[in-house]
């Protein structure tokens, strides 16, 4: 039965979704932080990504504040959501900014973050990452495996640089959530494990470039439940401990990841309260710095993806609603079967009933929702798939050569245009139309 395949039940009110994006209905339709999202759909088109900068305001400020009893810097996880305008708004909220990759380097700093508040994690950093790691005096780089680092002490000799390294430990704590998006348990590829850290410190020891100024972890992500992170320092607090007595005497920072978890659904996401007891009691008798790396809490529910109902069709007994937002747009419900509340942008007050909400691509695959409750629309009607402001815009593609959507962030009442929708033929214009032209062909060495 489709309904029964969405990994999350929907909840019968959305509201406390709706309130955590800065959502109301009005006569106006459904505003966002105060904007009535009609507008922006007639200026824009569709589909459209808005994002508020004062739902991701409130949410820094939110965490900032359960951090409050230890010393702490909070690195939004660019991957997340990489809009410059997005960056530039938690950069000004004081964020610093956690990389895994060059390209959100190079995005980072163009963002105006300060290269010693950022922290470059990831499995796979190639030579020219670690180069332009090591060249831009980062916070630190936080290794994942001894060959990685051993890589890393190469290009700091290389270039004469410092270079700050954080250890990225695999705590081997299992966390709830998707098997895709779950990081911290053992037998996976992330981190260095445990019983490889005292190698890394002795291989940091040989190299006066290296310093090791950080143990990291990383449990995964869209946890709702705090019990993990206090397993998983438990763990770090252990290897602090060891690692100290190794002789690390650099150590000034601890970085617990990201993770926490948002409401998409009846689940409430993290409760900050227990968050903030989980970590700050049992780090605050260190003195360390502790880094964290959330992406989803901060920016998730503060974007919507506004898709335009195209057709209506009655096919194998089912009701299907075709929107011009696809999978390529918000690949989350066709990669997790994650679920996303999906509301009128002007409510009507009509009766509902189960539909599949799909997009244009051509996979059964591309649904944004399936046996979902909704009220019967009509082609030309707006929608908003709640909960996409995270792992939304930034997992787009051009599959079937369509554009990537725009992006528009709204700001103390009125909105601003962050990204333009793509232009098809930009996507083809570096392609070759005739490759087999002298110029053109690949020589064999
Ligand atoms: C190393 C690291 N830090 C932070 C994050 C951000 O996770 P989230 O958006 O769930 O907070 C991720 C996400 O996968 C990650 O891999």
């Amino acid at each position: 039965m489709a309904g029964a395949a969405e990994m999350m039940p929907g909840p019968s009110d959305l509201g406390p979704v709706m309130a955590e994006a800065g959502l109301e209905t009005g006569v106006l339709g459904l505003r966002m932080s105060g904007v009535p999202l009609a507008s922006i759909a007639d200026a824009m088109g569709t589909p459209t990504y808005v994002y508020s900068a004062d739902v991701i305001e409130r949410r820094y400020h939110a965490l900032d504040q359960a951090l409050a009893g230890v010393p702490h810097r909070i690195c939004f996880a660019v991957k997340s959501n990489s809009n410059l305008g997005v960056l530039r708004v938690l950069r000004d909220c004081g964020a610093g900014a956690d990389l895994v990759s060059g390209g959100e380097l190079k995005r980072a700093l163009a963002a105006g973050f300060a290269p010693e508040h950022i922290v470059f994690s990831g499995v796979g950093k190639s030579r020219a990452e670690l180069r332009l790691a090591a060249e831009s005096a980062l916070g630190h780089v936080n290794v994942e495996s001894l060959e990685e680092l051993q890589r890393l002490g190469e290009v700091a000799n290389e270039l004469g640089a410092e270079v700050r390294v954080g250890i990225r430990v695999n705590p081997d704590v299992t966390a709830e959530t998707h098997p895709y998006i779950s990081t911290g348990q053992g037998g996976i590829k992330f981190g260095v494990p445990a019983d490889q850290v005292l190698k890394a410190v002795e291989i940091i020891k040989k190299n006066p470039r290296l310093k090791l100024s950080c143990i990291a972890m990383h449990l995964g992500s869209q946890l709702v439940d705090a019990t993990p992170y206090a397993e998983g320092i438990a763990r770090l607090l252990k290897l602090i401990a060891e690692v100290r007595a190794a002789g690390a005497h650099d150590l000034d920072s601890v970085d617990i990841g990201g993770g926490l978890g948002i409401r998409y659904a009846g689940d409430p996401g993290i409760d900050l309260e227990k968050y903030s007891a989980a970590v700050v009691t049992p780090l605050r008798p260190l003195g360390l710095t502790v880094y964290v790396e959330p992406g989803r809490y901060l920016v998730g529910s503060a974007g919507v993806l506004l898709t335009e109902v195209m057709y209506r069709k009655h096919s194998g007994g089912k009701d299907f609603v075709i929107v011009d937002a696809a999978m390529n747009d918000l690949l989350r419900p066709s990669l997790y079967r994650a679920w996303h509340g999906i509301v009128e942008v002007t409510p009507k007050g009509r009766a509902v009933k189960p539909v599949d909400v799909v997009g244009p691509i051509c996979e059964t695959g591309d649904f944004l929702a399936l046996g979902r409750p909704m009220p019967e629309v009509e082609p030309g009607e707006r929608l908003a798939i709640l909960g996409a402001g995270a792992y939304g815009f930034v997992m787009s593609s051009n599959y079937n050569t369509r554009g990537r959507a725009a992006e528009v962030l709204i700001r103390d009442g009125g909105w601003h245009v962050v990204r333009p929708r793509e232009d098809v033929e930009e996507l083809f214009r570096t392609e070759a139309v005739d490759p087999f032209t002298p110029t053109t062909v690949g020589k064999p060495k």
